[in-house]
């Protein structure tokens, strides 16, 4: 009698062990997966240093047409701000860069990868996407998994 009571419950504890050890892992991957799938212009992508570094090329070679604070002037438009924000919301940063790689208008293309990459970050900084710790990427298939995201108010 005590010995089939005890053979009933041991196979039982089993199965909802079993059940509970395939749930645990499905569960544990849904949680990880969300951050990694929406990286965007918001996750701080690019460094402070690299903002910094493209202001002495912008002067150079974008101000005279795009104006000192990127806010555009005559055919040239605007690099931050309504409408260049929503133009850009949603697309993936890959597209950015290559129509930076049509400037200057006047020399297209004549900047090194790192410039232009220092560039990218200067545009996002100027539309109060944050710096990281993580350097923006110069190469097209790792800007292609970022995606521009609508700026914070
Ligand atoms: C000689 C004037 C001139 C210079 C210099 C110039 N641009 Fe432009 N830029 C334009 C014009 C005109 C357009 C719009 C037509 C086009 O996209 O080709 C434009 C478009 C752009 C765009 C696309 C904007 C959008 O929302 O589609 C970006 C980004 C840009 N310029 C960045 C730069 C940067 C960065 C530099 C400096 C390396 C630069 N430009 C230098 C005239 C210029």
């Amino acid at each position: 009698m005590f010995k089939v009571f005890s053979f009933s419950v041991v196979p039982c504890a089993g199965v909802v062990f079993l059940a509970l050890g395939l749930a645990a892992p499905s569960l544990g991957q849904s949680e990880q997966a969300a951050p990694v799938e929406g990286l965007t212009t918001a996750s701080g992508i690019y460094t402070e240093e690299q903002a910094d570094a493209a202001e002495s090329v912008y002067a150079r070679a974008c101000a005279s047409c795009h104006g000192d604070k990127l806010q555009g002037s005559g055919n040239a438009p605007p690099l931050s701000g309504f409408p260049f924000t929503s133009y850009w919301t949603g697309k993936p940063l890959s597209e950015l860069m290559a129509a930076l790689h049509r400037m200057p208008a006047d020399n297209p293309g004549s900047l090194t990868e790192k410039q232009y990459a220092n560039l990218l970050a200067q545009i996002l900084e100027t539309n109060t996407f944050p710096a990281g710790d993580t350097e923006l990427p110069a190469d097209e298939a790792a800007l292609a998994e970022i995606t521009f995201a609508a700026p914070a108010k």
